[in-house]
């Protein structure tokens, strides 16, 4: 598996995340299924894909939302087809978890908590024995290699749904956090597409990083607002204050938004930031 791990720093260019990632590969190791937990914009999405990449398996990718039906996940039947020729095999148009199956492919679950509870237990069967039944249609055996990555983000940022007990006692949880500083700097100046100057590169992750646990922040910025803000300044002469003012308002929430005035709690954190950088 340390080849594994080797592409999905040189290829996939997946900056840290060490323990994550043995983690995550001995879970792939054992063939078992993985929960990633996380905030908002944490990389959630950056590894899973980065790992069905470096495994080799093609990656199939569902964002769940309360209204995603079942029939969505496993796949349905064209009616049009099906008038004209009855349940035939190739009436059954094949959803996420059907293609992922026959492919042994990784089903990237993005917000797994979010679907409705009968889309949660369709997955039941397919997790421990790998084995869906479809009406009509039949039973759909998994190939080798068929892994589910499901990520949710923390209960207390958003208003989500709780998996069922039986659905979480076939994950394994890994919990991935925000990154070091020096972590998110590298991202930042991976990801920008200006080539921001590494003053610029420090300043954005500084304010970004200033933003969480900050008193009058419930939910702080992720290393994407970190990007924006860096790729913006760049494009604004440096200045970074402002390209904050553009950047962290869709990316923040404050704890008394209507008492909040902006531009003075980016005041605060830039200073709460030169004060760090002079420690
Ligand atoms: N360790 C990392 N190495 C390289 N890039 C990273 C890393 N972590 C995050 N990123 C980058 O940061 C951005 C946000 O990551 P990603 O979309 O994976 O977050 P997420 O947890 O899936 O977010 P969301 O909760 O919104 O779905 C992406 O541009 C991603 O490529
Ligand atoms: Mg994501």
């Amino acid at each position: 598996m340390k080849h594994v791990l080797d592409r999905i720093r040189t290829e996939q260019r997946v900056v840290g995340r060490q323990d994550e990632l043995t983690a995550l590969l001995a879970c792939v190791a054992a063939a078992r299924h993985v929960l990633l937990e996380g905030p908002v914009g944490v990389g959630k999405t950056a590894l899973a894909r980065a790992l069905a990449d470096a495994l080799g398996r093609g990656l199939v990718r569902v964002d769940g939302d309360g209204r995603y039906t079942e029939a969505r996940l496993v796949g349905q039947f064209d009616p049009p087809l099906v008038l004209e020729r009855g349940y035939v095999r190739e009436a059954f148009l094949p959803g996420p978890l059907v293609r992922a199956m026959q492919d042994g492919a990784v089903l990237l679950l993005n917000e797994l908590n979010r679907m409705p509870e009968g889309v949660q237990n369709v997955l039941l069967p397919a997790l421990d024995e790998g084995l869906v039944v479809v009406p009509h249609y039949g039973e759909v055996r998994a190939a080798e290699g068929f892994l589910v990555m499901a990520t949710q983000n923390p209960a207390e940022f958003v208003a989500t749904g709780d998996l069922s007990e039986a659905l979480m006692d076939r994950f394994e949880l890994v919990r991935l956090d925000y990154q070091s500083a020096e972590d998110e700097a590298q991202i930042v100046r991976q990801q920008a597409r200006s080539a921001p100057s590494e003053d610029v590169i420090a300043q954005a992750v500084a304010l970004t990083r200033a933003t969480r646990g900050h008193l009058r922040v419930r939910r702080g910025a992720s290393v994407r607002a970190a990007i924006a803000i860096a790729d913006i300044a760049t494009h604004l002469g440096g200045d970074v204050q402002r390209a904050a003012q553009l950047a962290l308002p869709t990316r923040i929430e404050l704890v008394d938004p209507r008492g909040t005035d902006l531009p003075q709690l980016l005041d605060e954190l830039k200073k709460k930031t030169s004060l760090n950088s002079l420690q």
